[in-house]
């Protein structure tokens, strides 16, 4: 068969086959005492659907210990540089038969659904992610985060909860990461710890391995949506209203400067993908990532990503390299996937030189604070600006901060929509168009709240709207938001 090793009398011993069929290997474990029929693998009937998280974990030490002999039989049987060279539904038949012979020649005594799933366990372990391929296939899952070989969370609708789903120790657990990174030229051990990568279907790694990370690696992924999200779908989960919508499609389209500020995993990412929805076909944007996850649609972008260091230490091109290169790239927009560092001082000059329209997003949990970390950016890349420098700088280059949550039940909101306004004495003013109030909580814990416009009528980015021909939409969109006055009501609720 194509994917065993060879009859080169150099290579190991295939030792399986070699055996007789159906001679009783005694020190095997056994799963059961009294002999089940041995089918053959190649037509088993289909076993019932079982959830894969429930059914990883139902398996005892038993199956484990069946499945790591079985592995490494088939290890020592195939040769994987051949078996790589194999289309994966071919390469799959090819592993499906050899394990069913071996369970035959170990005397391994399992039900069709149990060979089904070790067949289904050891082909994903041989050729996909391992126990990491189950989880990989949900669609609903948001994040996997794995803490050593035991321990594995996701994120489910905003909640995060732990699953069955183990690895064999942490060695397998290294594996599958290495084999992970290694598809993005990169690597993960020992000596460089740290690694971020991309799964080829797109969504983010992170692996973090010891020393470093002390109970075994830690492998964060953020699952790549398919189906991207798009600001009608927002609305459709309530974390925009409607008219909130239409005034972020105002913003997008006359080319303010946006910055988009949220906490980990609050859904900045998502909501910087749907604003580059309202960008023209005919705009020239390049885009700059740590890892690349935002999905244009429109035809002319040029995509960058950060590298981080090589062994050596030399070859890392940070965001600054890239955010300062971009500028002579002819850029119409610049879009930049996170602000961290000193690249926030390039970000901002650009906004400020006639690349209006650019975009980034940043870590901090409200506007006001989103001014103090760009501040602090600054100041950390080591310009000795005088702060209201620094500050006037801002006030001058970026136009409207978006605020992204995810409240305590889960949910994902929209909580502002904020224009900077300009500076009074050494404070920057900061003026809210839309906010999100929570007014409650129902019975199963899921907040109640609305959004609530600030009754602001004419926001400072009127002119733009002018010059795009976008007031009316504007203005219909601030009309129909519900109003609060000063004490945080309606203005139906303060005439009544
Ligand atoms: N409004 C929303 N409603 C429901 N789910 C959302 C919403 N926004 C984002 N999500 C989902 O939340 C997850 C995290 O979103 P996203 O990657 O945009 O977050 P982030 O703030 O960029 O995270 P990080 O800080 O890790 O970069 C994704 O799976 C995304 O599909
Ligand atoms: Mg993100």
């Amino acid at each position: 068969m194509f994917g065993r090793r060879s009859n080169d009398p150099s290579a190991p011993r295939p030792a399986i086959p070699q055996q007789p069929v159906g001679a009783p290997v005694p020190a095997e474990p056994q799963r059961a005492a009294t002999p089940a029929p041995r089918a053959a693998p190649a037509a088993p009937p289909a076993p019932a659907r079982v959830d894969p998280i429930e059914q990883t974990r139902r398996h005892s030490e038993e199956y484990y210990d069946v499945k790591t002999s079985v592995f490494n039989a088939l290890i020592d049987t195939i040769d994987l540089t051949q078996l790589a060279k194999l289309e994966a539904a071919a390469a799959r038949e090819e592993i499906r038969d050899i394990v069913g012979e071996i369970i035959q020649l170990k005397n391994v005594v399992m039900s069709i659904a149990e060979q089904e799933e070790l067949l289904e366990d050891i082909c994903n372990d041989v050729l996909g992610y391992g126990p990491l391929e189950p989880l990989l296939a949900r669609d609903d899952i948001a994040d996997i985060m794995v803490n050593g070989a035991g321990t594995t969370f996701i994120e489910v609708n905003g909640k995060v909860q732990k699953t069955g789903v183990r690895f064999a120790d942490n060695a397998q657990l290294m594996n599958i990461c290495q084999r992970i990174v290694s598809q993005v030229g990169r690597r993960v051990d020992e000596s460089s710890p740290i690694c971020d990568a991309r799964l080829p279907d797109g969504s983010r790694v992170n692996v973090i391995a010891p020393p470093l990370a002390i109970d075994g690696p830690a492998l964060t992924i953020r699952k790549f949506k398919k189906d991207r999200l798009k600001l009608e779908q927002l609305v459709q989960f309530g974390s925009i209203t409607p008219d909130a919508k239409a005034i972020l499609e105002v913003i997008g389209r006359v080319r303010c400067n946006i910055l988009i500020s949220g906490g980990t995993g609050s859904g900045k990412t998502t909501l910087l993908n749907c604003m580059t929805g309202s960008i023209d076909a005919d705009e020239r944007i390049i885009t700059c990532e740590d890892s690349a996850e935002l999905q244009l649609q429109q035809p002319h972008v040029v995509r960058l990503e950060t590298r981080p260091p090589n062994l050596e230490g030399e070859g890392e091109i940070t965001m600054r390299d890239l955010v300062k290169n971009c500028l002579r790239m002819r850029p119409e927009r610049i879009i930049v996937g996170e602000v961290r560092g000193p690249e926030a001082f390039d970000l901002l000059q650009a906004m400020n030189t006639g690349h209006d329209g650019s975009m980034g997003t940043l870590h901090s949990n409200s506007p006001r604070e989103a001014i103090s970390r760009l501040e602090s950016m600054i100041m950390m890349g080591g310009y000795s600006l005088p702060t209201r420098t620094i500050r006037e700088m801002i006030v001058g280059s970026i136009d409207i901060i978006i605020q992204a949550s995810r409240l305590r039940d889960g949910s994902r909101k929209i909580t502002h929509i904020t224009e900077v306004v300009g500076m009074e004495g050494d404070v920057v003013t900061l003026q809210n168009l839309i906010v999100f109030e929570i007014t409650g909580e129902d019975a199963n814990g899921k907040i109640i709240g609305r959004h609530r416009s600030t009754g602001i009528a004419r926001p400072r980015f009127w002119e733009r709207a002018e010059y795009y021909n976008e007031t009316e939409k504007l203005s219909q969109a601030l009309a129909n938001s519900e109003v609060l006055d000063a004490m945080g009501r309606t203005m139906g609720e303060a005439n009544a």
